[in-house]
């Protein structure tokens, strides 16, 4: 039997499913006539003041033109189970279906940008194209947020996350530490 703190060897490859970013999240992005969905599961906050969120959307995915010729998009997380529709979404290109219409997904007009925001998603965060610096090399995009719009309940809903492999994991209870912190780390 293997001691708690003992460890074993792990694939490089496979590091993601310790250090899971975030929520997954459906983003939008359009130009022209075209419009489009793509599930997110990597992403992550690089700034309070302006808002920033870094992320990957790979090269051979038809989002990646889209945002980069339009330089918007929305980053909308999703809060649903895994056989809901984020899995299918991140298995269909935008290429050959309109997902809005496979998905049953409402489009609403964005107030800063011009992809549009998902009804169903519980947050919408309206993105500008902040810096394109890593593109060409890590397809990894830079975005300010300049918009945010979101529901006021539940406060802290229950998210879900990929670890990789058709795995994901869903949020679990929320637990407060606010007396252990220095005032100057929290919010308000
Ligand atoms: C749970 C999940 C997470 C994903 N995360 C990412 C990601 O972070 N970056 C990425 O480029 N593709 C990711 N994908 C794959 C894209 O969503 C998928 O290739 C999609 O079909 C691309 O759609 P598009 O061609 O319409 O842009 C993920 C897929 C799933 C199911």
């Amino acid at each position: 039997m293997i001691g708690r703190y003992e460890k074993i060897d792990l694939p490089v490859s496979k590091v993601r499913r310790y250090l899971e970013p975030g929520p997954i999240v459906l983003v939008t992005s359009a130009f022209g006539k075209t419009r489009n969905i793509v599930t997110l599961g990597w992403h992550t906050v690089m700034g309070f003041t302006p808002s920033l969120v870094g992320c990957v959307i790979a090269a051979g995915n038809h989002s990646f033109e889209l945002v980069r010729a339009q330089r918007r998009m929305r980053d909308q997380p999703t809060d649903d189970e895994a056989d809901r529709p984020r899995g299918r979404i991140g298995n269909t290109t935008g290429a050959e279906t309109d997902k809005f219409a496979t998905f049953a997904l409402t489009p609403q007009k964005a107030q800063r940008v011009g992809a549009p925001l998902i009804r169903e998603c519980h947050a919408n965060f309206e993105c500008n194209l902040a810096d394109d610096i890593l593109v060409d090399k890590y397809n990894f995009f830079i975005f300010e947020v300049v918009k945010a719009h979101v529901a006021p309940s539940p406060g802290h809903p229950q998210t879900l996350h990929y670890t990789g492999d058709g795995v994901f994991m869903v949020a679990g209870k929320i637990i407060s530490r606010r007396s252990q912190f220095r005032s100057e780390l929290l919010d308000d």
